[in-house]
């Protein structure tokens, strides 16, 4: 079992959607299975330039892009992998400008043919793309946060004739790194859940109901969560005062 996660956020390595990853990895790799991670943000990545050279080939399985940079490596990657993961921040809303860069350089995956599926006219792609997990975190508290996500993704997987077969949001999540000790406890049984999370996947190919439930239920009501964000604006609007140049804490 072979798992590749593609990691949107601009923070890479140090973010709470890696954090989130990298609890799955860890639950895979224990059940035996490989996840590799890629983060975006350290790829070389240009934006598609609507050429469609892409689409200019005999062999419909061909992958080739006249953009000379990381990206046809990394799909040819994901193209041997038996499970792939997109992981992003909620940016305004929506899936970072990184990912949507890189999910719209897919279109070299494809073919000039058209498909009908599910009442929709498609582009066709001859590839077996494996089953695909989509995989967000935010800060705001409640799941509506993901609803642009959610939708998006699963028109991203009938575009690839494929099954999303998990979803996996956190809201709330500066709360992974909220800077209280009594709150260490909850980041650390939301690190084990991802764990699960990691093993399901890596037996299953997908994620059960009861464990997507569990996955994606607020960590504390939203009413504290808003009262403990505004100290923490409170205290940047102190520092800011004061001259002090570190930013917006605890996201
Ligand atoms: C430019 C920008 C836009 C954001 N937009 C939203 C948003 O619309 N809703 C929300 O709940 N959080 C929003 N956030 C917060 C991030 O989604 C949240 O902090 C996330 O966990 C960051 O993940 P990362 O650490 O992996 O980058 C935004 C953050 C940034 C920097």
């Amino acid at each position: 079992m072979n798992i590749i996660a593609i990691n949107g956020s601009p923070r890479g390595a140090n973010g709470n959607t890696f954090r989130m990853l990298d609890a799955i990895r860890e639950g895979a790799q224990k059940v035996g299975a490989e996840m590799e991670i890629v983060h975006l943000s350290e790829i070389d990545m240009r934006m598609c330039i609507g050429c469609f050279r892409c689409w200019d080939k005999e062999d419909s399985r061909e992958i080739k892009c006249v953009l000379k940079d990381d990206v046809e490596g990394v799909y040819r990657k994901m193209l041997k992998a038996d499970l792939w993961i997109f992981g992003t921040p909620v940016y305004y809303d929506n899936v970072t400008a990184l990912m949507k860069i890189f999910q719209e350089r897919m279109v070299m995956m494809h073919n000039a043919e058209l498909r009908y599926a599910q009442d929709k006219y498609l582009h066709d792609i001859a590839f077996d793309i494996p089953p695909i997990v989509s995989l967000a975190s935010c800060d705001l508290p409640g799941n509506y946060n993901f609803h642009v996500i959610s939708e998006y993704m699963k028109k991203v997987a009938m575009n690839l004739k494929t099954e999303l077969v998990g979803e996996i949001y956190r809201c709330e999540a500066r709360l992974l790194t909220w800077p209280v000790e009594s709150m260490q406890f909850i980041a650390k049984a939301q690190r084990d859940l991802w764990i699960k999370a990691g093993v399901e996947l890596a037996q299953l190919r997908r994620l059960s109901e009861p464990l997507r439930k569990s996955l994606n239920r607020l960590l504390i009501p939203a009413e504290c969560y808003i009262e403990g964000a505004s100290q923490l604006a409170e205290d940047t609007k102190r520092k800011a005062g004061q001259n002090k140049a570190d930013g917006y804490g605890g996201y």
